[in-house]
Parts: C-alpha cells; structure tokens; sequence
C-alpha cells in the first residue's frame, strides 16, 4: 500500500513540475470591470437609468446591504488614476463595459448623448496612451430601463435596438477598439433575470429566461454580422461574447451522474455556447429534449422553449471570432431523483441534474464559490473537445478567459485566500494549454479592484486593489494578490515561493486536489 508520506511526496513532486510552465510569448493579461459595477456617476453628464439603477431605487431590499452602484468606484471620475493603476500592474489589456444608458439614455438611437461618447473617448485614449488595450463588453447586465419598459429581452425587438447600440460604438469608438464583446454571462441574465429572483429586472417567468436567450442570441449575432458589412474591412477588429463556464462533474462514476453532469454542462454552457460555435448550430439537442418532455408533461401544447427557425440558425451559427468564458467553481451532480442529497444550489428548471456544491472544498464569501481548480482545466478541455470541427472555422476556438477571481469580506490586504486561488486556477490553465493543447491566448482577473457585487452589494469583495467605500475620495489600496498578479506578468510563470515586500507569507494552498 503507498503510504501517506509517499503520496504526499508524489503530490508536491507533480505540482513543482507544473509551477515550470511559462505563459507564450503572445499569451495576454488583463483584468476586468463592468460599467455598473464602478462607474457610479449613474445619473451624470446626461446618462439615463438603467435597470439596476431602477431596482436598486425602487426595491432596495432586493440588495443585501441594501447599497446601489450610485456612486460605486467613481471610475467615471478616475480614469487617470485607474489607468495609472494599470499601468503599474503592467497587463496588456483591460476590460470593461460600456453603459449603454450613458450612451443612448433611452436605449434608442433618437438622442446619443455626447457626455457618454465623451467619457469612453477618455477611457480607451489614456489607455491606448499608456499601452493597454481596451477589450470592451456592449452589455454587462444593465439593459436601459426604457427598454426593460417595453418588455426587455422578452422582447424580441430588443435585439434590433441592440443592432443599433451596437452600431454607435463601432462607428465612435470601433477606430481604435479592435476587441470587443457582445454580451457578458447570457445564462445569467436570462436565467436568473427572466426565470428567477438573482439578478434585475427579477422577472420569474418559467418560461422567461428562454424567451431572453432566443432575444439576445439574435441581437448578438445580430451586432456581429453588422460588422462584418460596415466595419471589419477598415477597423480590423474582432467580436466575441463571454458565456460563463460553472464546471459540473459528476458526484459519482455512474452512468447517471456522467448524464446529470452533461446535462447540467449543456443547459448552463451550451445553450448559449451550442448555437455559436457548434457544427450544426442551435440549442444542444438534449436542452430541445428535455424542455420539451417537460413542457409536455405540464399539458402545454408545445415546447416552453421557442424554437429557433432555419434562419435564425443560421444567422447565430459562426457569429463570433474568438470564445470569452468566466469560470469561477465546480458543482457536483445526479439526477433530480436521487434521494438523500438534498437541493443543490444549482438548478435549471427543465434540466435532470441537481447539483451540489463540495462542502469540504476551501470556500469564499460568496456561497456558490468554492476553490476547485481542476475543474478550470476540465472546462477548457470540455470545450476544445465539444467545439472541435476540424473542416469548420471553430476547430478549438480561441478561448480568452475574461473573468477569474474569488471574493472575501475584503478585510484583509494580505489577501491570501486571493493568491493561491489565482496561483492554483493558472496553473490548472497552463495545463490545459501545455498537456492538453486548449486554445487559451488571454487571461483576465476579476477584479481590477473591489466593487458593487450585484445583489451581494458591498459585501463581497473580489478586486486585487481594495477601495474604500466609506471614503468619498474612494482611494484604491493594493492588496497583495495586486503585486503576486504583477509578479506573473513579469515572469511570465507562477512563483510559488514569492512574497511582495511589507507583505506576509501565505501558506500556501492545500493542494486539496493533487491528495
Ligand atoms: C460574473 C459577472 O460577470 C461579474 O459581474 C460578477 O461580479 C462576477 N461574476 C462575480 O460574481
């Protein structure tokens, strides 16, 4: 029998060959944002109101600290600051979301508002100024109210004001943003938006999230082949979107749970990821099943989720140049009917799976969160292997990963916790990229600095720079995950063993996974 001892050698021996592998030359580094989420200035320069601008007002009980994004980061009055900030941190891109409300405050193209043209002119300027690129998302969570008014994404004329959102960034911004992204975290904003009570505008329509995914995959794609007619010969840029990846394994090796895990895959992953980068394009046929069999069982006359037509296949399939995925955990699955586990927290109605968290894992502020860095390597292989059409253009699509990262109750500038998270979560990447052939060129931390976490508010922070809200200068302090993420850009390698001045040492993570 190998012994404890022999093992945990094994362990160590396995894990210091991993620490060798060094990013490629071209591999890009940035960290993220979201309009929302920092900018405050929400009712400035003329900008309008959005839906979290809305419900924050109208419903502050629907917020934990019952905070708002009013005054957030006040980005909007620190770009130089924040530039500067990046600069020393030395990444290669920085991305962030346009508010679409401080573009056009009614959502519509009758009146653009010179002060939101202004104010993103500044931003990518002093970033092209300084060397960073700017890596933009149209659509991070914060439809106009207006158009939230006439129904939002239940509204399938919503993917034409989209259309024409879109077409004002291109044409006043598209000259020197070369990177763009159409929408951050489909699933969530349908799901949980349309479908649930997580995230604004709390609409709990069963059949709500399906209705908002068939709106916002025609906006995307939608937005991507305006592009292609009217701007990709002269600006030479590329679109993307960023689905979010939740890993889901299955809790045992039964075939029933290798299903559950599948389905659960499919239904957070694929719905938005199937009909864009697939083969044949549309929902994943085992989303078209399982709704259907459902809706059946309820006496509807026919599937809850609307079928997309020939056309509308079509027109999605190929709608996107690069992959932009957020991964953060790792659930664990079986069929809904397996007795003796409970709940999990993650569930899709219509979807055979339940999904529970490992409690054992190390966890974070945020209770769906636990550090499991393994399944970021399974994700990106789970992806190569889903999307790999030899004779078609997504042969192993190019992932950039535009969020990753961990929250705490930001109490502590040693931030441990925060460093070994990004320390264990990149080397699980630099595996998949090395052994496994993915197709990784860019990594974004998320965050840049601490911010407004949704309906969590305040109370759960994930930036590398911690802010002070009570402060009304809002001064931005590095954590120590601030210097080990610019020690990795500098090295080009994780270096397990380096500690930032005035800093103390971490312990170093578990290594709960190689045991
Ligand atoms: C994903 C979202 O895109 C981002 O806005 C959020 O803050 C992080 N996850 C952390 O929950």
């Amino acid at each position: 029998m190998i012994s404890l001892a022999a093992l945990i050698l094994f362990s160590l021996t396995s894990f210091s060959n991993c620490k060798e592998y060094t990013f490629p030359d071209n591999f890009k580094f940035g960290v993220a944002t979201s309009a929302y989420q920092v900018e405050g200035a929400w009712n400035v320069g003329g900008k309008g109101e959005n839906i979290w601008d809305y419900m924050t007002h109208t419903n502050p009980s629907s917020i934990l600290d019952k905070s708002n994004g009013d005054i957030a980061c006040d980005s909007y009055n620190k770009i130089k600051e924040d530039v500067q900030l990046l600069k020393n941190l030395g990444v290669d891109f920085y991305r962030f979301s346009i508010s679409w409300s401080r573009i056009l405050p009614s959502g519509k193209t009758e009146y653009i508002n010179p002060d939101g043209i202004r104010y993103y002119n500044e931003l990518i300027d002093e970033l092209l100024a300084n060397n960073i690129e700017p890596l933009v998302t149209m659509h991070h969570f914060d439809l106009p109210q207006p158009l939230e008014e006439e129904g939002g994404f239940l509204n399938l004329a919503i993917a034409d004001y989209f259309e024409d959102y879109a077409d004002v960034l291109y044409k006043n911004f598209g000259d020197r943003v070369k990177e763009w992204t159409t929408f951050n975290e489909p699933t969530p904003v349908c799901f949980l938006g349309y479908s649930g009570e997580f995230l604004a505008p709390m609409i709990t329509r069963k059949d709500g999230g399906y209705l908002c995914g068939r709106t916002l995959l025609i906006a995307h794609a939608k937005a991507y082949h305006l592009y292609n007619k009217r701007y990709r010969a002269s600006q030479k840029g590329r679109i993307g979107i960023v689905h979010n990846i939740f890993w889901f394994e299955p809790r045992t090796n039964s075939i029933k749970d290798l299903q559950a895990a599948e389905a659960a895959n499919e239904f957070n992953f694929g719905w938005f990821a199937n009909p864009i980068f697939s083969k044949e394009g549309d929902y994943p046929q085992i989303m078209k099943g399982s709704i259907e069999y459902a809706s059946k069982q309820e006496g509807l006359p026919k599937s809850r989720l609307p079928e997309l037509t020939q056309e509308e296949i079509e027109l999605i399939k190929g709608s996107a140049d690069f992959l932009g995925i957020n991964h953060y955990t790792t659930f664990y699955c079986s069929p809904i009917e397996e007795e003796g586990i409970g709940k999990g927290l993650f569930y899709l109605p219509d979807m055979d799976a339940n999904c529970v968290m490992d409690e054992k894992a190390d966890g974070s502020a945020s209770f769906w969160l636990k550090v499991i860095p393994s399944g970021f390597r399974n994700s990106l292989n789970w992806i190569k292997e889903q999307y790999n059409n030899p004779e078609e253009q997504y042969n192993n699509p190019e992932v950039i990963i535009l969020e990753n990262g961990i929250s705490d109750d930001g109490n502590l500038l040693n931030d441990c916790l925060r460093v070994n998270y990004n320390n264990l979560y990149l080397t699980e990447m630099l595996k998949a990229i090395h052994e496994d052939g993915c197709n990784v060129s860019g990594y974004a931390a998320w965050s840049f600095m601490d911010n407004f976490e949704w309906t969590s508010g305040y109370t759960q922070k994930f930036g590398l720079y911690s802010v002070d809200f009570d402060d009304p200068a809002r001064p931005r302090t590095p954590k120590m995950s601030a210097f080990v993420f610019k020690n990795i850009i500098q090295e080009r390698k994780i270096n397990w063993t380096y500690t930032p001045e005035g800093f103390g040492k971490c312990d170093g993570p578990k290594l709960k996974d190689e045991l």
